[in-house]
């Protein structure tokens, strides 16, 4: 089964399709609006549970610690959340590789990560962000979920968080096309437009 992908709807009181009801946990969610929001609550505490205490970089380069952001982020909203998919995404890699695709790039950004430059350090985040989301572990959310994932390795590194474009990245907007047209280039072996990118204002 294939699943839907990326934050392609508009926004006002659009129908959930089947596959949002699955694994949706409060029952009060009527419409895309209602997810949003309940998504969004969930993902703030997950926000301030972790940049009150930051964490080390070994700490947050560990599968592990993958899987448990996605559930502090998702835990009140999705069943499945920290668990990884068994479906197919639109991109991504097959399911049965997620497990170890992952700890392998765990491990290789272990190295990536032995630099006090600025710029190196930036570098990898966008290499490690780039990597984990086109992975794609998650049936869902992995977009915000690699993005938080990138701001607590700033944090961890003494780095100031990226700015993500300087503009709305949720909706359809000209932010969330070059942040698109970012990571393709990046899937084409080209970080330099997403190293400009999280930085731009
Ligand atoms: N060509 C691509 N290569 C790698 N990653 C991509 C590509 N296109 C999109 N992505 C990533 O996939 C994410 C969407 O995946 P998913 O729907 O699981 O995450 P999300 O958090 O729900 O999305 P959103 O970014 O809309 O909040 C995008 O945010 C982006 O990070
Ligand atoms: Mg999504």
């Amino acid at each position: 089964m294939r699943i839907k992908q990326f934050g392609e709807e508009p926004a006002g009181a659009t129908p959930l399709t089947e596959e949002d009801y699955v694994g949706l946990k409060p029952k009060w969610i009527a419409n895309r609006d209602d997810l949003n929001l309940a998504e969004a609550q969930n993902i703030s505490e997950a926000f301030d549970k972790y940049f009150k205490s930051p964490r080390r970089t070994e700490e947050i380069l560990d599968d592990l610690f993958v899987r448990k952001l996605h559930t502090e982020m998702y835990s009140n909203v999705w069943a499945w959340a920290g668990t990884y998919r068994t479906v197919e995404t639109s991109i991504g890699v097959a399911p049965q590789r997620i497990s170890e695709d992952v700890k392998v790039l765990m491990e290789n950004a272990k190295y990536w990560f032995d630099t006090s430059n600025p710029t190196e350090i930036d570098e990898a985040v966008c290499k490690v962000h780039h990597k984990l989301v086109q992975i794609h572990p998650f049936r869902n959310g992995n977009g915000r979920m690699t993005r938080m994932f990138a701001d607590l390795l700033l944090a961890a590194n003494g780095r100031r968080v990226f700015s993500w474009g300087g503009g709305i990245l949720d909706v359809v907007s000209p932010t969330r096309e070059a942040y698109i047209q970012a990571l393709r280039a990046a899937d084409l072996g080209d970080l330099s437009l997403l190293h400009e990118f999280v930085r731009a204002t």
